[in-house]
């Protein structure tokens, strides 16, 4: 379990989160509504390189899809209005679990028999004695 502070320190965590990952990864993020999924989502991308201005939420898109550094290309997925897997499915995701793409999914608890073999689990959870801080923690 790794404990956060702030915002600064989830920061860090999706730096280097970002340092170790190669294309076709993918990461599920798990949280509540605000647990700070988008925020790590973000950082990450940040990280990778992705120099957007506007790093809008794949809510309503569902599928984002950005330019990285080093020919990596990053999804960030929101499968939150979806239903279940027949429609995530029909997205079509199963191309975006190879290189060059890394995918970074929001609600992936919609589907989670789609996700591929290799997703890092990444659980994480409000505090609720402090609300800048949050717990996470990293399954393979
Ligand atoms: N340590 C922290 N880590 C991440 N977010 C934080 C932290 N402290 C405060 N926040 C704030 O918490 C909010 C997290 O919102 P975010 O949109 O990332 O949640 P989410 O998990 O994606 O929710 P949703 O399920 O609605 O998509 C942001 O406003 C962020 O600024
Ligand atoms: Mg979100």
């Amino acid at each position: 379990m790794i404990t956060i502070k702030n915002e600064e320190d989830m920061v860090k965590l999706a730096q280097g989160l970002a340092e170790k990952c190669q294309a076709g990864d993918c990461f599920a993020l798990h949280g509540d509504l605000g647990a700070g999924k988008s925020f790590l989502a973000r950082a990450m991308m940040r990280a990778l390189g992705v120099t957007d201005e506007a790093l809008p939420s794949p809510t309503f898109a569902i599928i984002q899809e950005y330019d990285a550094a080093n020919g990596l290309k990053v999804a960030h997925m929101d499968w939150y209005r979806l239903e279940d897997s027949f429609d995530v499915a029909n997205l079509g995701v199963d191309e975006f679990f190879t290189a060059p793409w890394v995918t970074l999914i929001e609600w992936s608890e919609r589907a989670p028999e789609l996700l591929p073999q290799h997703t890092v689990h990444i659980y994480i959870e409000l505090d609720d004695t402090d609300i800048n801080a949050r717990f996470v923690r990293i399954e393979k």
